[in-house]
């Protein structure tokens, strides 16, 4: 179990090997200094404490994630391996989107794709930029602010609340249930707070199965409209199945996307001559919030599961063994860009990894491109003083896989 494991205590046989996880302070402080070292010396990594295999070079992290006879289902991993911590038999019948395999993933995701397409995401540019404004005009501009709780937690759930067709009346209740089960997830959670993500997981499923009913009887131009009237190849999601979709979205969607809004946002703010060239020609925005994805992903490794031996570089992995894609190292690979730790909103070529590969690219890519670019912009516009609050120190989620601030206290004057 991982969570025994004690990733200071140097007697564990293979502490070094946890090194590559964010719950490791010398990885949150500076990952490139371990992963590019592990790129030149050992670039398809056998990671025994985890049991997993570690990909850092960009051409073995696109080959892997492309790779269909890979699984993204984590119960086809072997118990002790990495995909698997945390999961017990309950969660079997569960598994959302990300994690099914052919068939069900492409059933799944046939129906749901439409609604996430670059056009019926662009169609909803003007309320995003009324959430921002909402939002950036409720911040005391003379008082240091923390952008995470006040912009960037708030945004994405709030435009997912939309999409989903929440009624107005029932928005800010809706916000509470989702801030709530966040909380009653992440690491050092209390007692208090799990009872509270309990109830609040009871609130938002019914709120949404009985949005679900409504829609049923009343079809409206929202995603949960799509999703029940949803139908491909004569195929329709049940409700549990649509409960599940909204669910995912909203676990998929906000975190990452705070996240985006939050590395962003410190990128530019250590390096305001990039916020320069932006506020001298916003039309570079698009090009910058790749950029901010390519050099501080939110997403920093995804996995696959290996269902049979086989090499990956002439290095064996073994069946049920976690193949996991770093794709913070990836982006970062000198292979793939010429000074890769640089931050340059112009660089030529803006290839990167983080929305993951093949299959399951990731569905929402569009929509948080767009908030990110919307709620940035709108950021940097409002304050032109904006700067890093002195005596606030950043500190990293200490979480793996995900690669976020917990606070980003800013000053405006
Ligand atoms: C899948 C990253 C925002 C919905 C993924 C994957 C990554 C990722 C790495 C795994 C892809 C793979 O297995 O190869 C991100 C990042 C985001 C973001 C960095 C923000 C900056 C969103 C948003 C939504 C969303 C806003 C929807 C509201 C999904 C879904 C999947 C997914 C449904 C599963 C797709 C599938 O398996 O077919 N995302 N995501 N994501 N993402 Fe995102």
């Amino acid at each position: 179990n991982l969570e025994r494991l004690s990733m200071d205590d140097p007697s564990t046989p293979d502490a070094m090997d946890i090194r590559l996880d964010a719950r490791h302070p010398a990885f949150r402080e500076d990952p490139h200094a371990i992963l590019d070292d592990l790129r030149a010396r050992c670039p398809v990594h056998q990671d025994s404490v985890l049991d997993r295999v570690v990909l850092t070079r960009a051409d073995d992290v696109a080959a892997v994630l492309a790779d269909r006879t890979l699984s993204s289902d984590p119960f086809k991993g072997r118990p002790t391996t990495y995909g698997r911590a945390g999961l017990t038999d309950a969660d079997r019948p569960d598994l959302p989107l990300p994690f099914l395999d052919d068939p069900d993933h492409a059933r799944l995701r046939r129906l749901v794709v439409q609604a996430f397409s670059v056009r019926a995401v662009e169609a909803l540019r003007p309320r995003i930029e009324a959430i921002a404004a909402t939002l950036l005009d409720r911040i005391d501009p003379t008082r240091p602010f923390d952008l995470i709780a006040d912009y960037a937690v708030p945004l994405p759930t709030l435009v997912i609340a939309i999409m989903l067709g929440i009624d107005d009346a029932e928005i800010e209740q809706f916000k509470a249930w989702s801030d709530a089960v966040l909380i009653g997830y992440a690491p050092g959670r209390t007692e208090a707070e799990v009872r509270d993500r309990n109830a609040a997981n009871d609130g938002l499923n019914d709120c949404i199965r009985r949005a679900i009913v409504e829609r049923r009887r009343e079809p409206r131009d929202d995603l949960i409209g799509a999703l029940t009237a949803a139908e491909a190849q004569g195929e329709r999601l049940s409700d549990i199945e649509i409960l599940n979709t909204c669910r995912t979205l909203l676990v998929a969607g906000n975190v990452t996307t705070t996240d985006l809004i939050g590395n962003g946002s410190v990128a530019l703010l250590r390096h305001p001559e990039q916020a320069a060239r932006l506020r001298a020609d916003p039309g570079l925005w698009p090009a910058a919030i790749e950029e901010m994805l390519r050099y501080d992903p939110p997403v920093v490794s995804w996995n696959r599961q290996c269902i049979d031996d086989r090499l990956i570089d002439g290095c064996p992995v073994e069946a049920g063994q976690t193949v996991t894609a770093m794709l913070l190292a990836a982006n970062h690979d000198p292979a793939l860009h010429a000074a890769p730790h640089d931050f340059d909103i112009g660089r030529d070529r803006q290839k990167h990894h983080s929305f993951g590969g093949g299959a399951h690219f990731c569905l929402g890519a569009s929509l948080a491109r767009l908030e990110a670019q919307v709620a940035l912009s709108a950021l940097f516009d409002g304050f032109k003083q904006l700067r890093l609050a002195p005596g606030h120190d950043l500190h990293r989620k200490a979480i793996p896989r995900f690669g976020g601030y917990e606070t980003v206290w800013l000053t405006a004057v």
